[in-house]
């Protein structure tokens, strides 16, 4: 009687769509049913409820959960629902299953069981996206191209040396999620409202059958805490930026052709029918924007609140789901994209060495002969000078005239021919660069065996 009371009393009015998180608990409809499961199991341990009384709830409950979400009604949210559904099944004993606990407690820990499942996907999916990089890379550990630093040719290097740049990122966001994973898994049952319970209740026992790793000790923190959220968020987002990255590198190097993406990673145009447009890659460098204003909402949404709980926090953990299926989607798509796309390794040779980009590598060569590091930069850069003022190539020849006017002596002096046009050429630069991490083919394979 009192339970029908209860319901009716809140169960008119104009904000009662706007207090309802029925429809969006959906996401947490299972983890309840595994919630709600582990408290009664624990309360007919500890003798709170008898056998008897727990069974009849299990069974109400497996019941609830072959009707599915879509079955429930009433209630506020999916924690009310669900009891409504069980003492609808088995009588006023169904209300025994809320002995002990607050639907604040209750849903912290239905969010940190979905959420878990979700930051494993996650993960899974970095996991995947480094995978399809380190894959690209072995198949391109010696094909040349340029890099680029402000966006300009910069030094030539290998796409095994790019590609393997973000697998490299991408595994500290994975670190990162696994982070947020261990803080998210830990158990708030038991916190009850905020301040605890009378009960003689086993907290360490719902979290083992939640699979949590630990316990949350203080009963406030427990019920109201939701930094694990942003910690999450944040490792989303930064996941985001990361993918931005490497999505605006592929639409520049299919702006160029140095890369082709295949059929099913690219749009055409309605209207230009030549079109191949990279779409997909557009768009995962957009999910940046959708992760980061998840962030921002989050955050914005948590700051100031006073303990314990408010209902504030309802408006919380959306953010974060939204977050993680966008940015797992995006991740997805962008190692797709990687797999199936194919690298122009011709024209990808031929610009490796456009604008000058071996310039460095001939300072270097200066300064191993003996030169300080800062003359043979000037030397270099006044051969470049020249060289674009006659719009040609630097050459040897070039480079000779340059050292005559900084330091009033030939270039052959510290370097011979040969080793000039090796500097020059691109392929022998970027060979020539073997330090550890360095594209060098041998550096690049050394660091994809160790990846
Ligand atoms: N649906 C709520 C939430 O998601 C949990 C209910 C707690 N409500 C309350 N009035 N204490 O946060």
């Amino acid at each position: 009687e009192e339970t029908v009371v209860r319901r009716d009393r809140f169960s008119g009015g104009p904000a009662r769509e706007f207090l309802s998180s029925l429809a969006g608990d959906e996401r947490i409809f299972t983890a309840d049913l595994a919630v709600d499961r582990a408290h009664v199991v624990m309360l007919a341990e500890q003798e709170i409820i008898s056998d008897e009384e727990a069974g009849w709830i299990l069974d109400a409950l497996a019941d609830v959960e072959n009707a599915g979400h879509g079955d429930l009604s009433g209630g506020e949210d999916v924690h009310e629902a669900i009891e409504s559904a069980v003492i609808d099944r088995i009588g006023p004993d169904g209300g025994k299953m809320h002995t002990a606990r607050s639907r604040n407690d209750e849903v912290a820990a239905c969010i940190r069981y979905r959420l878990r499942a979700d930051l494993l996907e996650a993960i899974e999916t970095t996991l995947a996206l480094r995978e399809a990089l380190i894959d690209a890379a072995a198949e391109h550990t010696d094909t040349l191209m340029p890099g680029y630093t402000h966006l300009q040719p910069a030094q030539p290097i290998t796409v095994g040396h790019f590609l393997m740049s973000y697998a490299s990122t991408i595994s500290r966001d994975t670190a990162r999620l696994l982070d947020a994973y261990d803080r998210t898994n830990e158990s708030p049952l038991g916190g009850a409202a905020f301040a605890g319970t009378p009960f003689d209740i086993d907290r360490e026992r719902t979290a083992a059958l939640l699979g949590f790793d630990r316990v949350v000790d203080n009963s406030m923190d427990a019920s109201s805490a939701r930094d694990f959220l942003a910690e999450a968020t944040a490792a989303l987002a930064i996941h985001a930026t990361t993918l931005s990255g490497l999505a605006e590198d592929i639409v520049i190097f299919a702006n160029k052709g140095y890369i082709d993406l295949s059929d099913d990673y690219s749009s055409t145009s309605s209207i230009m029918p030549q079109k191949k447009n990279p779409d997909t890659l557009e768009l995962t460098r957009a999910v940046a924007g959708d992760a980061t204003g998840e962030l921002t909402g989050l955050l914005t949404t948590l700051k100031g609140l006073p303990q314990a709980y408010n209902r504030d926090l309802q408006r919380a953990h959306p953010h974060t789901f939204r977050a993680v299926d966008a940015v797992v989607e995006a991740s997805a798509v962008a190692a797709g994209a990687v797999s199936t796309a194919s690298w122009n390794e011709k024209l990808l040779a031929d610009e490796a060495g456009a604008g000058f980009s071996t310039a460095t590598g001939i300072a270097d060569l200066l300064a191993m002969a003996g030169l300080p590091f800062r003359t043979a930069h000037e030397v270099v850069a006044l051969a470049a000078e020249e060289a674009e003022d006659r719009d040609t190539g630097v050459s040897a020849a070039l480079l000779d005239s340059a050292t005559e006017d900084v330091l009033g002596e030939s270039l052959f002096k510290y370097v011979d021919e040969q080793a000039v046009a090796a500097a020059l050429d691109p392929a022998q630069s970027v060979e020539s660069r073997d330090s550890q991490g360095g594209p060098a083919t041998a550096a690049v394979e050394s660091t994809i065996a160790g990846a």
